[in-house]
């Protein structure tokens, strides 16, 4: 839609185009993998999950001999793993000891009351605390994680280190314990070579960020020792700004358990998966021929406003080494996990279209990222729902880009995807609370929002987010 043909475009990519031809950084390789320190639960009784998050600065040390400023939730970033269990209550504190700008704490995916879900709209000042405290209902099990969304600054607060996974566990839990229980969490790192982390470019806000490295726990490429004959459990997190990661796993067999929710009805074999900005997947990888197994990425055309599309055909993620001493005999994966009840005929349905702008006027390039025609305002109501109604949203994206489309507070079921007037049903009922909606396609989902109060819907791109692709959705009992 004539994108490439807006004047001034060339000239404001081209200068981007110096600073990013810079070679990358090289950092090292194949260290072992590292699982994510845990948050330690303070309460002293069963049944409650206590802890605090304090977000400050601190320094990494991607490359030896230097240090990295970045922000950290306790230190480190990826941030601590919260593991707790359905039917527990949590109540954490956040510091925001970042200098000079508000945070909140979002906790993406996961059915907490309006209130306590870190809205732009309920920022926590620099120095400040606030207690976030909710209930993890029965049935809630599953991969979610947290981040700051504070207005207009939620993209460079999480790429410059603030993102960590909650992963709620069911009280019965029909996965064999045997296979273990690893997260995988990408982030995607850019570094100058001076150790700093350069600002958004103009790029950067059109696409969303996309750095040099895709790292796995804080880790580019670490290194994994199984015996042959192990499964082992996964829990991949997208936590990118803007990456859109197809992977694939050389010489390990991958089976799908779980969506965003939590598990699905029973597992599904896969070749490959494509897992958009903010998605996460649960599968069980299976080690069967001794020698190496690869987690790589396969070329993914997400679509690219200006020059420098950056291929991802053949990266490293993560490297398996996988022994010639079989492992103890495993347990087989049930055929069964769990039920999901599909969500009932919709009572009311919304029509949702992204489109992206651009225009010049005298301060240089505009870009509008709209929803409906319109950039966010922390001041309007987009949406009046019904708590316990349910509703099917048309997802319609009239884009040159595909837009990773969240809803928050809820977990939702994709009904249907239609491109070139072609439907096609989703392979298997699911819960997400994020789907990719590709350029060109519409997605259909059934959404039902349990809890009154206000919540955000947005392109999970935090770059997009953040010019204006939100909207507000507000949740009336
Ligand atoms: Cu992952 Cu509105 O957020
Ligand atoms: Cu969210
Ligand atoms: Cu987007």
């Amino acid at each position: 839609s004539g994108m490439d043909s807006m004047p001034g475009m060339g000239s404001h990519a081209g200068h981007d185009m110096g600073a990013m031809a810079q070679a990358p950084v090289t950092l090292a390789e194949g260290e072992g993998l590292r699982q994510l320190p845990l948050l330690a639960n303070e309460a002293g009784r069963p049944g409650l999950f206590q802890a605090r998050l304090t977000a400050e600065a601190a320094t990494a040390r991607f490359v030896e001999g230097q240090d990295t400023p970045i922000l950290a939730y306790n230190g480190t970033s990826p941030g601590p793993l919260i593991v707790a269990y359905e039917g527990d209550r949590v109540e954490i504190t956040f510091a925001n000891r970042i200098a000079g700008e508000q945070s909140t704490i979002h906790w993406h995916g996961m059915p907490v009351p309006a209130d306590q879900d870190g809205n732009p709209m309920d920022p926590v000042a620099a120095g400040a605390d606030r207690v976030y405290a909710f209930e993890l209902p029965e049935g809630s099990a599953g991969s979610y994680w947290y981040h700051p969304h504070p207005h207009g600054r939620t993209a460079e607060q999480v790429y410059r280190g603030l993102a960590g996974g909650f992963v709620v566990k069911a009280k019965a839990d029909p996965i064999p314990a045997a296979y273990g229980d690893t997260v995988l969490m990408f982030t995607d790192l850019r570094l100058a070579a001076d150790g700093s982390m350069p600002d958004n470019t103009m790029t950067d806000l059109m696409n969303g960020r996309v750095g040099d490295h895709v790292l796995v726990n804080g880790q580019k490429n670490p290194k994994l020792a199984m015996a042959r004959g192990a499964k082992r459990r996964l829990r991949l997190y997208n936590a990118t700004n803007a990456r859109f990661l197809r992977l694939a796993f050389a010489n390990a067999a991958m089976t799908v358990i779980g969506s965003d929710g939590g598990l699905l009805e029973a597992p599904v074999v896969a070749e490959e998966i494509l897992l958009s900005p903010a998605e996460r997947v649960e599968l069980v990888a299976a080690f069967d021929r001794s020698g190496t197994a690869t987690l790589t990425t396969l070329d993914y055309d997400r679509g690219w406003m200006g020059p420098g599309r950056p291929t991802d055909a053949g990266l490293t993620l993560l490297t398996v080494d996988v022994s010639d001493a079989p492992a103890e005999a495993m347990p087989p994966l049930p055929e069964r996990l769990r039920p999901i009840a599909p969500l009932g005929a919709p009572t009311v349905s919304r029509r949702l279209v992204f489109t992206e702008t651009m225009a010049m006027n005298a301060t240089g390039m505009e870009m509008g990222f709209l929803i409906n025609g319109k950039a966010f305002d922390m001041g309007r109501v987009d949406i009046v729902a019904r708590a316990g109604d349910t509703e099917l949203w048309e997802i319609v994206n009239q884009a040159d880009m595909d837009h990773p489309f969240h809803i928050h507070g809820t977990q939702f079921q994709v009904v249907e995807r239609e491109r070139d007037g072609k439907v096609a049903k989703p392979p298997y009922l699911a819960w997400k609370d994020t789907v990719n909606v590709a350029r060109g396609e519409t997605v259909r989902l059934r959404t039902r929002q349990e809890r009154p109060g206000t919540r955000m819907y947005h392109c999970h791109i935090l770059e997009h987010e953040q010019l204006g692709m939100m909207g507000i959705v507000d949740v009336q009992a």
